[in-house]
């Protein structure tokens, strides 16, 4: 190999074309080009791979993204997945990526790449394996008595305890092992039919009518909805009554603690929990149907709930068992990859939300003391980072419904500084060090960069 370490990512790129069509020493095999997953979940995604002889692998390492340079970002170091991956290599020339507690985000490509001892020994994989989380279906046969059977749109791996759940009309009926409804049915024209895993009842089907199309039923507009702190959110359903709709509420089964009868839900706009911050504006509807929005504003963190619709009709109600949206309210934070450096290194700043915003969120970043902004995008990088680097960072985060920023992230060169300082400094700030250690601040060895975490918190609505 005789390549400069600059001109590598290319030409390397152009290498893997070449593996492709079976040639050359280099290459990356994933194990399965595809896995299904259930959330919360650990999954494991393994590689081979081959290099000339005469090279000995010194790094592995799996990515999903890259730095601006075209460098991968080191799923270790990559803040998204903070704590939730190890690394397995057990047998020669093959490597395990194990994730724990998977999260939709998680849905993504991973790709796996090494470096060698060897100048310009570096191969960087196509990202080729792909995670996602199935979605579930109620799937009708028969003729006057009709089978029903949950279907996923992808199988996970086969858990012998998977307990699958059916819904008639909102309400749980049954529980079973066998993803089959436990008879055939006749089912009437009222009556709508859903089915979840247990474990994941989020996940749960798309409610179905079987015989016409008046059937008693909920639609939420989203199953899941990412806002920020301090803005406001609309969760909205349409709903169907096979009777006449004579009243309905929005509620959350999290405050069900303060239901007079837990069993019985109370109307959200009743709950002292939320006084001020519920409405239900554009609510429309005719006899049978109708759209309602439930608008929670000046959103806090324990609002985070699941949000549910039900309706009564002149001789029915619809059940309160199935869900409805999930609402996670986000906070704003920075954090740095690699978690250390030293002067010269690439670092990445990531603006990061705990889920991922539903209206498309903008990115912009600043430093302290700058005026102009420094970057948009959710990842801001330094490339050859310096001591004029140094400073406070922090991002903003905008998405139709308002703007959001994040704390401030110090950096701080503390390696050439610290060299001159007396011995009887030197202890001051090995004590303060360790005084920040102990107080869950992140620590780091002499000659990184310090990374401390401001403590006040800003934001805005608009
Ligand atoms: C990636 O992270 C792993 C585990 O922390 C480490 O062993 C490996 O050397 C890293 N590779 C690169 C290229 O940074
Ligand atoms: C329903 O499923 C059972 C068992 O798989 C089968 O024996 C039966 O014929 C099916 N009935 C209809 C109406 O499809
Ligand atoms: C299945 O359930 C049994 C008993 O509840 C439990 O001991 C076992 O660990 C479970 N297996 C899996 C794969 O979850
Ligand atoms: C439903 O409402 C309509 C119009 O108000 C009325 O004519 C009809 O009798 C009602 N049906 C029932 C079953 O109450
Ligand atoms: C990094 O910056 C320093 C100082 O500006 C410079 O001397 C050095 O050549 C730079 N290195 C690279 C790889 O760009």
């Amino acid at each position: 190999m005789s390549l400069s370490s600059t001109g590598s990512v290319l030409v390397v790129f152009h290498w893997s074309l070449t593996v492709v069509l079976g040639q050359g020493d280099w290459g990356v095999t994933y194990s399965t080009q595809s896995i299904c997953v259930l959330k919360g979940s650990t999954v494991e995604l393994s590689c081979t791979y081959k290099y000339p002889s005469g090279h000995k692998v010194t790094s592995t390492f799996w990515f999903t993204r890259k730095y601006t340079d075209g460098n991968p970002v080191n799923l270790s170091d990559d803040p998204d997945y903070r704590g939730r991956v190890t690394y397995r290599s057990d047998e020669k020339n093959r490597h395990t990526l194990i994730i724990t507690d998977l999260r939709e985000t998680d849905s993504t490509k991973y790709g796996f790449g090494f470096i060698t001892d060897q100048p310009g020994g570096k191969w960087i994989g196509q990202t080729g394996v792909a995670l996602s989380f199935p979605g579930l279906q109620v799937v009708v046969t028969g003729g006057y008595m009709k089978n029903l059977t949950c279907r996923t749109t992808c199988p996970p791996p086969i858990n012998p305890n998977t307990t699958y759940i059916w819904y008639k009309n909102g309400q749980q009926i049954d529980e079973s092992s066998s993803p089959q409804y436990k008879d055939p049915i006749y089912i009437h024209y009222k009556d709508s039919y859903s089915c979840s895993v247990k474990g994941h009842e989020d996940l749960h089907s798309p409610t179905v009518c079987v015989q016409g199309q008046a059937c008693n039923r909920v639609t939420y507009t989203k199953r899941r909805i990412c806002v920020l702190k301090g803005s406001s959110v609309d969760i909205s359903c349409t709903y169907v009554g096979y009777y006449n709709v004579t009243s309905s509420l929005w509620f959350s089964p999290k405050q069900s603690g303060r239901w007079r009868d837990k069993l019985i839900p109370e109307d959200l706009t009743t709950d002292p929990g939320y006084a001020g911050r519920v409405e239900y504006p554009d609510q429309e509807s005719t006899i049978y149907r109708g759209t309602s929005t439930l608008r929670i504003t000046d959103l806090r963190e324990e609002d985070s709930a699941e949000y549910r619709f039900t309706f009564k009709t002149d001789i029915f109600g619809w059940g309160h068992d199935l869900p409805g949206t999930t609402l996670t309210v986000s906070d704003v934070q920075v954090k740095m990859t690699p978690v250390t450096v030293t002067e010269g290194q690439n670092v990445a700043l990531t603006c990061i939300t705990s889920c991922p915003l539903t209206h498309n969120p903008t990115y912009i970043w600043y430093k302290k003391t700058v005026t102009s902004p420094k970057a948009s995008g959710q990842s801001y990088s330094i490339t050859n980072i310096t001591s004029e680097d140094s400073g406070e960072y922090y991002c903003e985060v905008r998405n139709g419904r308002g703007s959001m920023y994040s704390s401030a992230l110090m950096v701080t060169f503390a390696g050439k500084q610290t060299s001159v300082l007396t011995a009887s400094v030197g202890i001051t700030v090995v004590v303060l060090v360790l005084i920040l250690c102990l107080s869950g601040y992140i620590c780091f060895r002499r000659g990184d960069i310090y990374v401390f975490e401001t403590k006040f918190h800003i934001y805005t609505q608009m």
